[in-house]
């Protein structure tokens, strides 16, 4: 058993703990505090989230001995908090529940969509409510309720806060409890700043459980294509969500990369090995890198090589792009998925490595912040409509 000190809607709470016991039981079990409700236990419907240092998390893979140190609030200690008396009046009002399961979990998110959206936009709040699900009721009712609430607040000259004091996103613990390796569990709450120092030493050959084939036309010469890739600092500048976080050295660079996806944040940080042989205009990027909130590990392989189209006038560049996943994020993510957000992730390397290339307008742009599987989703989401659309009005498209 661990002890764990925390604060539990509003009061200080000293607990023994299993280091399995997830957040949800340790409130229910121990604390009776039922109104935080578990449907699949899995961290997809959200029925159990609630507020862990003031920002939604999903407390059914949350373990409590990582929460030491934390302020969890529960829907019960929401009962007097201004937002969520509006919102249940107009769940009410708009008949936004029916048998209420989801009901506990979905007011936490509202809140959090309340705070910050800077207005009642109903993409933005179906996006910031997709990690709620609804059994029974849909979710029309739902989002009428929360887009009056922002409608009326805002209204009353009241401010969205972008962030509302959020730090990150994700399925982690507080933050507060270091690390030790009588407590191992713990590692889930380790900040993620302490993640920069763990870069691995060495980077092994290793077999990929996944490959894709991809390959994109750029137009410039190979050996201007090929000089670039030489480059890890270029290379890293067009990839989204990508970061040098070392001086690259022509054998070895260390860096990270930033992916988020619905409520999932991950910083991977690690290194990479670079090599390439100008004789075959080929080279292969082997990389290894750590999520230290979700102990999840990658091993990844990009191999590429340069061939002259157009009589040299412009290059396709071959990509074999090979990757391990382990770890808590390997249980959440889908192959597919994962497939898609590679295709789309390609994409947008090409686009940005073309205007690198042409030094025009936007060479020198920062990359993105992180990669936002989110818009990466709905572009893939929207090119299938389109070529779904083409189909069935008989103007072709190739497969979505
Ligand atoms: S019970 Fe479904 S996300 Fe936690
Ligand atoms: S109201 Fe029944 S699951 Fe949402």
């Amino acid at each position: 058993m661990n002890t764990i000190e925390l604060t539990v809607n509003r009061r200080a709470v000293n607990a023994s703990v299993e280091p399995r016991t997830s957040l949800a039981d340790f409130l229910r079990d121990q604390r009776d505090l039922t109104g935080t409700h578990l449907g699949c236990e899995h961290g997809v419907c959200g029925a159990c989230t609630l507020l862990l240092d003031g920002v939604p998390a999903r407390s059914c893979i949350t373990y409590a001995v990582s929460c030491d140190g934390a302020d969890v609030t529960t829907i019960e200690g929401l009962d007097d908090d201004e937002i969520a008396t509006e919102l249940r009046a107009a769940f009410t009002r708009e008949h936004a529940l029916q048998c209420g399961y989801c009901t506990p979990g979905m007011l936490v998110s509202a809140r959090d969509l309340v705070k910050r959206l800077s207005d009642a936009d109903e993409q933005a709040i179906r996006v910031g409510m997709s990690g709620n699900l609804c059994r029974c009721t849909g979710y029309v009712g739902i989002v009428n309720a929360i887009k009056s609430v922002i409608s009326a607040r805002r209204a009353r000259d009241i401010a969205g806060e972008p962030d509302a004091g959020r730090k990150l996103l994700g399925p982690v613990g507080s933050g507060h409890k270091a690390w030790t390796s009588a407590n191992p569990t713990a590692a889930m709450a380790a900040p993620v700043e302490a993640a920069s120092a763990i870069v691995p030493l060495e980077i092994p050959d290793f077999t990929p459980s996944t490959v894709l084939e991809q390959s994109f036309d750029v137009a410039h010469p190979p050996a201007k294509v090929f000089a670039l890739f030489d480059d890890i600092a270029a290379v890293a500048s067009c990839l989204p969500g990508a970061s040098l976080t070392g001086t690259p050295t022509p054998a070895r660079v260390e860096g990270a990369i930033r992916v988020k996806i619905g409520p999932i944040s991950a910083n991977f940080n690690g290194a990479a090995r670079v090599e390439s042989d100008p004789v075959t205009l080929s080279g292969r990027i082997l990389g290894v890198g750590r999520d230290q909130r979700s102990r999840s590990t990658t091993q990844g392989e990009i191999r590429y090589r340069v061939l002259p189209l157009d009589n040299g006038a412009a290059t396709r560049v071959e990509l074999s792009i090979g990757y391990s996943l382990t770890g808590m994020l390997a249980q959440v993510g889908r192959s597919g998925l994962v497939r898609d957000l590679a295709a789309r992730l390609i994409a947008e390397f090409a686009g940005n490595l073309d205007r690198r290339l042409s030094g025009g307008a936007g060479a020198s742009a920062a990359p993105a912040a992180e990669l936002n599987g989110i818009s990466l989703v709905f572009g893939l989401l929207r090119e299938r409509a389109v070529a779904f659309a083409r189909r069935l009005s008989g103007k072709g498209g190739g497969p979505a």
